[in-house]
């Protein structure tokens, strides 16, 4: 089976480019390089450099490669940039996936695995957040990406394009090799930036607030290694196929670490300092995001493997250590 992986360059996309391969799959990567990687493109896959809103380039690819199913990667992701640039989030993420669906529509390719986000939920009125919870976005970005969730919905009413929307929550780690991981700039992330000041690269994290209600002050949140991520677009594939029907997926570990905790484990994990200053709270910060991903596990068979956080911390301390300049780093 063919995939075309849009935003197969970038640090989710790429690990699953990679599991892909690993399983079996023949994989064409789109992406256009503005936050991807070159260097993260698997070997084996075939790649082309161009932007999915553009649908000339987007029918070339299509007409030259027969594929069956997209796993659909390509958005801009910071969801406080968002809130200052709300069109770019609309042009990039909304129209994107315009696009992308009508290309679909136009070559017959019927599957679609989405990578959607926590942020579709805002501020959740209960913990652990079930896929009915209410879904009212705090952030542009996750305004675009349930704009894109319904967009899919109703290309499945009217063409029979059939999706599968995953939820993820923190996503963190990498590759157990290590050959690809967690690379962006800037990074705004909290992993990457606690190992960040772990290398010496800064001389301390800033935690965003340390007086909320919980239970040492920090934000909650709930880290899914990045490969068991991958794990479940791939089970998404299997489900579209034997199925033939839509559905939404959180993913995540079902447990929440604080982000002193999280500090705390990365201390452990590599033996350093890691110096840690309280900041102001980060706007749009809900105080707990914990997802229940039993749906994921009964229906998609789902069963993530690096579910402790020290696991996580450590696959990406390897990518971190190994590469301290990210791709940059050879
Ligand atoms: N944090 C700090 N200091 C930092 C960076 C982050 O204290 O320097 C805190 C944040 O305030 C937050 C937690 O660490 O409480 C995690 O922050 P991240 O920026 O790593 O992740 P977010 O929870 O903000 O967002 C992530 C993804 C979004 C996605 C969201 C859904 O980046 O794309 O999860 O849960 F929408």
């Amino acid at each position: 089976m063919i995939i075309a992986v849009l935003g197969g360059a970038g640090y989710i996309g790429s690990h699953a480019v990679d599991q892909l391969i690993k399983k079996g799959y023949e994989v064409v990567v789109i992406d256009n390089l503005l936050t991807g990687h070159k260097e993260a493109v698997h070997e084996k896959a075939r790649f082309y450099e161009g932007d999915i809103r553009d649908k000339v380039f987007m029918q070339s690819v299509f007409s030259k490669e027969k594929i069956e199913g997209v796993v659909h990667f390509s958005a801009s992701s910071l969801v406080g940039e968002s809130v200052e640039q709300p069109l770019k989030y609309f042009n990039n993420n909304v129209y994107g996936t315009q696009i992308t669906l009508e290309v679909m529509k136009e070559f017959d390719v019927k599957y679609i695995v989405f990578s959607s986000t926590a942020a579709t939920y805002g501020e959740p009125e209960d913990i652990p957040i079930l896929e009915t919870a209410k879904t009212l976005p705090k952030s542009p970005y996750g305004e675009s990406k349930l704009m894109m969730e319904k967009m899919l919905y109703w290309c499945d009413v009217a063409y029979g394009i059939k999706s599968v929307a995953l939820r993820y929550f923190n996503v963190a780690g990498a590759q157990l090799e290590a050959k690809i991981g967690e690379d962006h700039t800037p990074e705004s992330h909290l992993v990457p930036i606690i190992l960040q000041t772990a290398l010496g690269q800064r001389k301390e994290i800033t935690v965003f607030g340390d007086d909320y209600d919980t239970p040492d002050g920090t934000c909650i949140r709930d880290y899914v290694h990045v490969v068991d991520l991958c794990d479940a677009h791939i089970l998404a594939l299997e489900y579209l196929k034997a199925h033939n029907q839509s559905n939404v997926f959180n993913l995540g570990s079902s447990e929440g670490f604080s982000v002193k905790e999280m500090i705390d484990v990365a201390r452990q994990v590599t033996e350093k300092e890691i110096p840690e200053k309280i900041g102001e709270r980060r706007a749009g910060d809900p105080a707990v995001l914990v997802a229940s991903s039993e749906k994921a596990q009964k229906v998609l068979g789902w069963q993530p493997q690096h579910t402790n956080v020290k696991t996580i911390m450590e696959t990406a301390w390897k990518w971190h250590s190994t590469h301290p300049k990210g791709y940059d780093s050879k």
